[in-house]
This record gives C-alpha cells, sequence and structure tokens, in this order.
C-alpha cells in the first residue's frame, strides 16, 4: 500500500485493457435446465454483460459423491458462454461443502465460541483448519483448474467465497497453539506479551492455551488480538492453498477472491500481496442516507490496497438484498449511483449478484439483473441502461488515482479498540475514520485508507483519526512522515503496542516529544459533552466535543482550542507541535467542527481543494477519475448547479453547458474537454 500507481503491474488493468469495463454478476446456473443457460447467455449479451462468476456453490453438483466428478454441466455452461462472447470468473466451489462432506466428517464443521458444533444446510459451513476440508478443497480446485485452465472463456478465478469463518474447535486450538510459537517461540515470552501476570492468567504448559472460548468475564486482549490475527492467517492459507492448487494445475489467468469491505473478520491489508487482482462485494443500504460515503470510503479502502490501481466491485445488488430487517429496493438512480461510484473511485467493473433471480433457496427474494418477473421490468431496464454507461465509460479501465491525503486504519486498532473493558465502547474507529473522511469526500479529494507500516513518504497529510494499537514499525515511520508532510493524531492514538497493552508514558507513543504535549487521562463525556473554543485567532476550532475526549498536558505545544465545560473546562483540545508539522485532536467532535479541522489541515498541508467545473450547491458529491468528473446526488431532491466551462457528457456524448441538474440519487459524468 503507497501511494503510487503502478496500473502497469495491475493484472485487472491488464484484463480491462482489452476488454474494457467488466459487467456482469454471479451465474447459478445449476439451477436451472440447460435450455435456460442460452437464453440467458442472449439476455446477458442484450444487457452488455461480459463477465460472469460461475461455480461459487458448485461443489456438491461437480463431486456428488466423495471421490465422484461430474464436469459435463459445466463443461457444457463454460461453451455456451463463450460462444456467446461472455468471459468467466471461475470460482473454487469450498464456501459450501457438500452434505455428504458435512456428514462423514463432522470435524470438518466449525465450533462456536460456546463449543457448539455447527451443521450443514446452509453454507460456509467449514472449519478453516480442518486437514480433512483443506485437503477436499485442494483436490477439487486442482481438478477444476486442470479441467478449464485452457478454457478460452475462463479470464479470472475466484476462491471460495467471503472468506470469515472462525472456528474454535481443538484443531484450532492446536493450530492456534503452533501459530503462537512462531510469534513468541516459548511460553515466556507468551506470558509477557499477554500480560498473564494480570488475573493469575500464567501459562505452565502449552496445552493450557485455548481460543478465547466462552469464559465468564472479560477475556485477555492479547488472546483476543492474536485469535483474531491467527483467523484471518488460517483463512489467508486456504486461500493460498486453492491459488497455488489453481497455479498447479497449469493455470495462468489472475486469481483474486472477494472482500467484504470493514470486515472485521479478517485483515485485508495482510492479504493483498497474494492476490492479482483486489475485489470487494459492497451492499450500501438504499435506506441509509449515509450510504454513499460509506461506500466511498470502503472503495478508497480497496483502490488503497490496490496500489492506486484498479480494484473489481465483485458483487453488489442490483436493487434490494433479503439479508436485513427491511429491504427497500434500489431507485433506477441509486443503482447507477451505487455501481458508478464504485468506478469514480476505481473500479474497472460493476458484478452484481446474481443475474438470474432463484426460485429457490435462502436468497430467493434477493434482487437479481433478471428478475422473477422477467425483462420487461424495471430494475431489468436499470441493468440494460447500466451495460450501456459501462460501456460509454471503457476509455477509464484501468486508470489509477493518485491520492495526496492518507487516512490511517488498522485491524489490529479496530479489533482492540471495539472490545470490552476500555474507556468507552462508543469510541469505534471505522466510526471515527468516517467522520474524519466525511469533509474530505465532500470537497472531492482523493483519499487513500493505509496502515502506518505503508509506505507514507508520497503524501502531504496523514490523517490518523483513532490508530490506537501501533507497532514499533508504524510509529518510526509515522515519525518520520511529519518532516515529508502534515500529521494529525485523532484521540486515543499510539496509546497501545500490538498486543494491546498501553505503551509506556508519555503518550501519544513515540510522538509525544515532537508534540510537545503528553496525553493525560482518557475522559469519556457525559450526555451535555463539552464545548471547544479557538484560542488565539485564525482557527475557527469552535463547536462541540462528545463522546469521548483527552486531558492534554502541553510542555511547548500550541494550544489552537480548548474546551468549556465538562471536567476538562480550560484544558486544551486542540494541539499543534512546536516547529513541527504534527496537530492532535483530542475529542470527537461533531461534523462542522470536524469540517473546519480537517480545512486547517489542508491548508497546513498546501492542499486546496480539488478544481471543479461546478458552483454552487455543495450538496453534489464529486470524484474524479482520469480525465472524467463524476457528480452524485446523495439527496432525495434534485440538484441544480451551473457549470464554469462546457464539458462532454461522458455518458450520452452530449455538450453540456451553463446549468446542470443531477437527479435526485443520480448521477452524471462529465468529461473536460
Ligand atoms: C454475499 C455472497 C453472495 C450472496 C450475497 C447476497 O455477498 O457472496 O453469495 O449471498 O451476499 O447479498
Ligand atoms: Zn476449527
Amino acid at each position: 500500500m503507497a501511494p503510487s500507481t503502478r496500473a502497469g503491474g495491475n493484472a485487472l488493468a491488464r484484463l480491462t485493457s482489452v476488454r474494457g469495463l467488466l459487467y456482469g454478476g454471479d451465474y447459478a446456473p445449476e439451477q436451472w435446465p440447460a435450455e435456460t443457460w442460452r437464453e440467458d447467455a442472449q439476455l446477458m449479451v442484450a444487457a452488455g454483460v461480459n463477465l460472469v462468476t460461475v461455480n461459487v456453490f458448485g461443489w456438491s453438483r461437480i463431486e456428488p459423491a466423495e471421490g465422484e466428478r461430474d464436469f459435463a454441466w459445466l463443461d457444457e455452461v463454460l461453451d455456451v458462454l463463450h460462444e456467446w462472447g461472455i468471459a468467466v470468473d471461475l470460482a473454487t466451489p469450498t464456501a459450501s461443502p457438500p452434505p455428504w462432506l458435512a456428514s462423514r466428517y463432522p470435524e470438518t464443521r466449525p465450533v462456536t465460541a460456546d463449543g457448539v458444533r455447527l451443521w450443514h444446510g446452509s453454507r460456509n459451513h467449514f472449519c478453516p483448519t480442518s486437514v480433512v476440508y483443506r485437503d477436499r478443497a485442494r483436490r477439487i480446485a486442482t481438478d477444476l483448474a486442470a479441467r478449464y485452465a485452457d478454457h478460452p472463456a475462463v479470464v479470472l478465478w475466484h476462491v471460495g467465497n467471503e472468506f470469515g469463518q472462525v472456528c474454535w474447535c481443538d484443531g484450532c486450538a492446536a493450530r492456534f497453539r503452533t501459530w503462537l510459537t512462531t510469534r513468541y517461540r516459548d511460553l515466556e515470552g507468551l506470558n509477557e506479551a499477554w500480560g498473564t501476570a494480570f488475573w493469575g492468567q500464567r501459562y505452565s504448559s502449552w496445552e493450557q492455551v485455548v481460543p478465547p472460548r466462552a469464559a465468564p468475564y472479560l477475556p485477555n486482549p492479547g488472546t483476543d488480538l492474536d485469535f483474531r490475527r491467527f483467523t484471518s492467517d488460517m483463512l489467508l492459507q486456504l486461500y493460498t492453498e486453492q491459488r497455488d492448487a489453481i497455479r498447479g494445475a497449469g493455470a495462468a489467468q489472475p486469481i483474486t477472491t472477494n472482500f467484504m469491505g470493514f470486515f472485521p473478520g479478517l485483515d485485508p491489508t495482510t492479504w493483498v500481496g497474494e492476490l492479482d487482482v483486489v475485489s470487494d462485494d459492497s451492499y450500501p443500504d438504499p435506506a441509509d442516507p449515509e450510504a454513499p460515503v460509506r461506500a466511498a470510503l470502503t472503495h478508497d479502502l480497496m483502490r488503497s490496497l490496490a496500489d492506486g490501481g484498479p480494484w473489481l466491485l465483485m458483487e453488489q445488488a442490483v436493487s434490494a438484498v433479503n439479508w436485513r430487517e427491511h429491504n427497500l429496493p434500489k431507485t433506477a438512480e441509486q443503482m447507477r449511483s451505487d455501481a458508478l461510484r464504485a468506478i469514480a473511485h476505481g473500479s474497472d467493473g460493476v458484478l452484481s449478484f446474481q443475474w438470474r433471480a432463484s426460485a429457490s433457496g435462502a436468497e430467493r427474494f434477493h434482487s437479481a439483473m433478471l428478475p422473477h418477473a422477467g425483462t420487461d421490468t424495471r430494475v431489468h431496464r436499470a441493468v440494460r441502461a447500466l451495460g450501456a454507461d459501462l460501456r460509454a465509460l471503457a476509455p477509464l479501465a484501468g486508470t489509477p488515482i493518485t491520492a495526496r491525503i492518507a487516512l490511517l486504519f488498522d485491524w489490529p486498532s479496530w479489533w482492540t479498540a471495539t472490545r470490552r473493558g476500555l474507556p468507552t465502547s462508543r469510541l469505534d474507529p471505522l466510526e471515527q475514520l468516517l467522520a474524519w473522511y466525511r469533509p474530505l469526500w465532500r470537497a472531492g479529494y482523493a483519499v487513500d485508507i493505509v496502515t502506518g507500516e505503508a509506505d507514507l513518504t508520497g503524501y502531504a497529510l496523514l490523517l490518523a483519526p483513532t490508530l490506537h494499537t501501533v507497532t514499533d514499525r508504524a510509529l518510526t515511520n509515522l515519525r518520520s512522515a511529519v518532516g515529508t508532510g502534515v500529521l494529525a493524531l485523532g484521540p486515543f492514538t499510539a496509546v497501545a503496542d500490538p498486543n494491546g497493552a498501553v505503551r509506556p508514558a508519555p503518550l501519544p507513543a513515540g510522538l509525544a516529544d515532537l508534540l510537545g504535549a503528553q496525553v493525560e487521562e482518557w475522559c469519556p463525556l457525559g450526555p451535555d459533552g463539552a464545548r471547544l473554543t479557538a484560542r488565539g485567532a485564525g482557527t475557527g476550532l469552535r463547536g462541540h466535543a462528545h463522546t469521548f475526549a483527552e486531558r492534554l498536558r502541553p510542555h511547548g505545544a500550541t494550544v489552537l482550542a480548548t474546551f468549556t465545560g465538562a471536567d476538562l473546562d480550560g484544558c486544551p483540545a486542540v494541539l499543534r507541535a512546536p516547529g513541527a508539522d504534527l496537530f492532535h485532536l483530542g475529542a470527537v467532535v461533531d461534523e462542522e467542527t470536524m469540517t473546519t479541522w480537517i480545512g486547517l489541515l489542508t491548508g497546513a498541508a498546501g492542499l486546496a481543494p480539488p478544481e471543479s467545473p461546478v458552483t454552487g450547491p455543495a450538496a453534489l458529491e464529486t470524484a474524479r477519475r482520469g480525465d472524467h468528473l463524476f457528480l452524485f446526488n446523495p439527496g432525495s431532491t434534485p440538484v441544480t448547479t451551473t457549470l464554469t466551462h462546457p464539458c462532454t457528457d461522458a455518458l450520452t456524448g452530449a455538450e453540456r453547458a451553463g446549468e446542470l441538474t443531477v437527479p435526485a440519487a443520480g448521477a452524471v459524468v462529465l468529461k473536460e474537454t
């Protein structure tokens, strides 16, 4: 993860340079008679579909009984798709092991923290460390790849689906111990790292070490953190084993698996080195007014994982999902905006779950590109229109995005700061990330999301909203970044070591001397919060602090704002280091104050808001990719703005000048002429 733009090394960019932006979705033909497959292919072509993901849940069909193989149906499916010019993203079907496997080998099924072994009958019912499961998964991946390595339809491989399983079984416990031995070498190291001197948790033999299973009270935070790392690593092994099986069978196409955005169950920053293509599943809730900014943030994470180059929106919904309590459909404009937002933030395609609506099964009420009611439907018309939009945007394929601003976020910080036993459970690093991101998103800045260990040298502005857990390497990195860019820290940042233990004072660790101040105390705020008032002229920092604040003790830092009220009356709230480009905000603040704060920092970093041919209402969300400017209206009423100079409408080819109206929830894409 670096601000580089090495699209040349991006396997997806190579694929889309030939095929243009990718459009399509999951296709599960095993649900339908063979006559349907030709009809599907024909309809796909009419909709502009050029890629479908096949076989995600095909295992019980390919291997109907242990060791048997039935590829005939898949042969035909791939041939039909190829005949119609539709490329295939072929999946190893390992996310849903067949019932015969789950029944014959109960140890392949996962066990919960309470000791319950889960059953088959849904999906994802596998233990990530089960030797039998892994072996069978490898075998099916090998045979699949051997059969289709040279099939002309296959352009991409898709390993498993949405990795995220957790298992607390005895097998996982044994594997966890091995993993810990590698990390700490001996039991002494483990006892030290986990601070087992507290509450008499000292381990005297490895057999006593177990995953954090159901226990009477708060678990050891070190155990919890390491179990999450371990689980992420085990899932990654599943991925790499199947990837290697595909390669070993002679397949040369790029290989990926679909992430789930900011999903806590695996740390994607430790995975990306193993993927040829970064891909993501994105299901913004059409009922959530915050969905656009959340989606944009997640897309920026994916682009950052892809080093600024293209990534792939592997799944989204064309309308409603069926797994929330109450599932609003998307309007056609919402659907288009959700798809184009991903393109604007660096995706080289839009794939949806799924092509044809399922008649049966758990997801029969999930929307699909081809709804139950067929082609003469609102949804399918929108699907065809999007196909045309993506064709019009084909020149964007492969275009990287360079950001001068990075937000720092990492999974261990998120894991640690969302556990029980903290000053507050209301300070979620992800929500803070979003709060700091929002003003940048509104202003249309390109923003990367990186860890403290990334190459930070190319960024003019680095923002660490709640980087709670920091490695020594991250601290050195952050410290040296202060010379090359502006660094701003938020509350509860640089507090803990990688095991969650509080680092020695003064805090923020490794930066307090540079800052000319230290954090003395963490102070969750009562319902009234505290006021924040600018000290001296010029910063405009005034507003409301809520949820969480810090008692800061300056020794040389300039105080830019102070608290009024609560127990912190008169205490510093915002600091700037003496003679260094380092700032510290010691509170969670309201949106307006956050906007002022971010404005102060972009100013200090010399980053003017991105130029735009659009003036007028700030209600429009903008994002730039190459020479294309995307305008989104996240609101529920149309927004009219004025172009400062004529532009081409990239979707229609028409010249646009003067007034421009973006419909409610809609999007317009302009090309500078
Ligand atoms: C996930 C899965 C799909 C499907 C969709 C439904 O993204 O990968 O198989 O279940 O959710 O939204
Ligand atoms: Zn297990």
